[in-house]
């Protein structure tokens, strides 16, 4: 049942909630029909053998004081002997079809059986919409009397029966959508929950109440998250753990290199502890954009945020410029973002020569764009630059200095003040990195 394979030409839902809704309702209307119709069976037969029962003894009991009485007086105790289904009709009836139906048939037979040895009868079908019997008899007098039958069907229910069954389904529907809805939901939350999940973030914890199954699936889920921020935890702390360690006898090396004789090993040997000194402060970035990222969020003003951003790069002579620029504060941690940016402008000076930035607001977001005319990023690769330490193969042979952890920090960090980070190639070449921040 877990394929959506067709059984016998049905084709399954394909929600786990309507298989499970349509497989409890259908058990439970069937076993609610066949109760049913054992029951209405059971009392079918009851009622039938009582109205035959009586049909046979009231009408020997009433044809027997119909021929005791005086002729005169029998037509006085008539409408006392008649019952619902038949009435007793002195003189010879209607004349009618001796071809009897099954059903008029058993009838015919009872009657007989009553009555039929001491008084010879005749049974006839009367023709006419309903079923309608005729009886002829003579009493020992010789006055002729017809029993006038008119069988009706059996109904051993009340009639107010078909509501209650009414009343029953809608229960068994409203059951059924509550036991679905109590299975299914804290699969629904789970399956959500292990889609956002991001052990670095603040997200709100799997609730651990509930039904004893759901609230040990939530608690495995909870320490499942928090053994896996554990995990990351490790790592970056080992990172910066290195990375800080390494910085004092790197800086001992730069000054015992620069303090040497000056040679042509010298220059390329203090060239090589600046590279790894640079690593190292990365490293360091990067795991304080993992983790300890304590800054408070503030409100700043983005245009004069952004534009003494650009001012510093214009002052130090890099091609940095604004192409557009909303107006109006948003709050956000600003070293966080100031640092996204760097990242990404550097990139784009390192890679095209020139940066352009771009500010966009709209209703629920805030856009902002960080664009060259440099050789872009393969489409395929889009996804990778951003994980520590990848750096694309052109790159690594243009020998452009970097420790591919740029933009894995700005990611980081973006995550950290509740932006998103994407790259795109640009139309006409080139590449945008755009940070949105919600608002
Ligand atoms: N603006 C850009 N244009 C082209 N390629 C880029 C750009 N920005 C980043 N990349 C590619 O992504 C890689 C990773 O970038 P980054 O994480 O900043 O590391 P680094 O700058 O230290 O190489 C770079 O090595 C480069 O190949
Ligand atoms: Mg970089």
């Amino acid at each position: 049942m877990a394929t959506a394979a067709p059984i016998k030409g049905i084709h399954w839902p394909r929600t786990l909630r309507a298989r499970l809704f349509i497989i409890l309702l259908a058990g439970l209307a069937m076993a609610h029909a066949m109760s049913f119709a054992v029951l209405f069976s059971e009392r079918y037969l009851a009622a039938r053998s009582v109205m035959f029962n009586t049909l046979e003894t009231d009408v020997a009991t009433s044809i027997a004081i119909l021929d005791r009485l005086p002729a005169a007086e029998r037509a006085a105790w008539l409408h006392r002997l008649a019952r619902g289904s038949y009435r007793f009709v002195l003189g010879p009836g209607l004349p009618g079809n001796p071809e009897l139906e099954p059903a008029d048939a058993e009838v015919a037979s009872k009657i007989q059986a009553a009555i039929g040895a001491k008084y010879p009868i005749k049974v006839e079908s009367i023709p006419g919409a309903a079923r309608h019997l005729q009886a002829h008899l003579r009493l020992s007098d010789g006055e002729p009397l017809t029993i006038d039958v008119t069988p009706r069907g059996v109904m051993p229910v009340a009639d107010w029966l078909p509501y209650v069954l009414v009343a029953q389904l809608f229960l068994l529907v409203l059951c059924s959508w509550f036991a679905m809805r109590q299975a299914i939901r804290p699969l629904a939350n789970l399956a959500r929950a292990a889609d956002t999940l991001d052990p670095n973030s603040n997200t709100p914890r799997l609730s651990e109440t509930g039904p004893t199954e759901v609230a040990y699936a939530a608690t495995a889920f909870n320490a499942m998250r928090d053994r896996i921020a554990q995990y990351l935890e490790e790592r970056v702390q080992i990172l910066a753990a290195i990375s800080h360690d390494l910085q004092t006898p790197i800086t001992r090396m730069k000054l015992r290199a620069e303090m040497a004789e000056d040679s042509i090993d010298r220059d390329k040997l203090v060239q090589d502890l600046g590279e790894v000194e640079r690593l190292v402060k990365e490293g360091v970035a990067y795991a304080r954009s993992a983790h300890g990222n304590h800054e408070q969020a503030s409100r700043i003003d983005l245009a004069s945020f952004i534009e003494s951003l650009a001012y510093d790069y214009q002052d130090t002579g890099k091609a940095v410029t604004i192409e557009e620029l909303g107006d109006g504060a948003i709050v956000t941690r600003p070293h966080a973002l100031r640092r996204i940016l760097t990242n990404l402008i550097d990139n784009a000076l390192k890679f095209a020569g020139s940066a352009e930035i771009e500010v966009q607001r709209q209703e629920s977001a805030v856009f902002i764009r960080v664009l060259d005319r440099g050789p872009g990023i393969p489409n395929s690769q889009l996804q990778a630059v951003l994980q520590p330490f990848f750096r694309l193969e052109q790159s690594r042979n243009r020998d452009t200095g970097g420790t591919g952890l740029g933009l894995a920090i700005a990611q980081q960090l973006a995550t950290a003040i509740g932006a998103t980070l994407t790259l795109r190639n640009r139309v006409g070449g080139g590449l945008v990195a755009e940070i949105a921040l919600r608002q």
